[in-house]
């Protein structure tokens, strides 16, 4: 993807952190998913107070778009105040759409701290092809 493209979606996935509902860790996570489509999809962590509960950012995102009918994703950006790193649970969760997919790691002035893919981020991942075809 361009430069100009990574930059819009860095400057997305930093709007999306002030939705974040984060009361327990205080923590805000922003995300925001590039379809093939072109479609761009937010998403923010959602905190419980049954923690384990809580969704992270880039998995509301991926529920949102895949529930609006995406299936191909080109990037995903992550913004967070420190340039925190996606998560096991949602990197295993992605790559269930793919792991070609461009990941930009954002900080809390918008800048892009990380440029990789999710094949780097899950090497060796368990995926759809391991599973039988009935
Ligand atoms: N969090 C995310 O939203 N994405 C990640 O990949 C890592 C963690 C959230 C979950 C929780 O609301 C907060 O960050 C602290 O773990």
């Amino acid at each position: 993807m361009s430069d100009f493209d990574a930059r819009l979606l860095a400057e997305r996935a930093q709007e999306a952190r002030r939705w974040a509902y984060a009361p327990y860790s205080h923590y805000a996570v922003g995300a925001a998913l590039l379809a093939a489509s072109g479609r761009v999809y937010d998403g923010c962590n959602v905190e419980n107070a049954a923690y384990p509960s809580t969704i992270c950012a880039e998995r509301v995102a991926a529920v949102k778009a895949v529930s609006e009918g995406e299936r191909d994703f080109v990037a995903i950006a992550v913004a967070t105040a420190n340039g925190g790193m996606p998560c096991g649970s949602c990197r295993q969760f992605l790559a269930e759409f793919g792991v070609d997919l461009a990941v930009l790691i954002v900080d809390g002035q918008g800048a892009i701290v990380k440029r990789t893919t999710l094949a780097d981020l899950l090497p060796d991942s368990f995926g759809p092809a391991h599973l039988p075809r009935p």
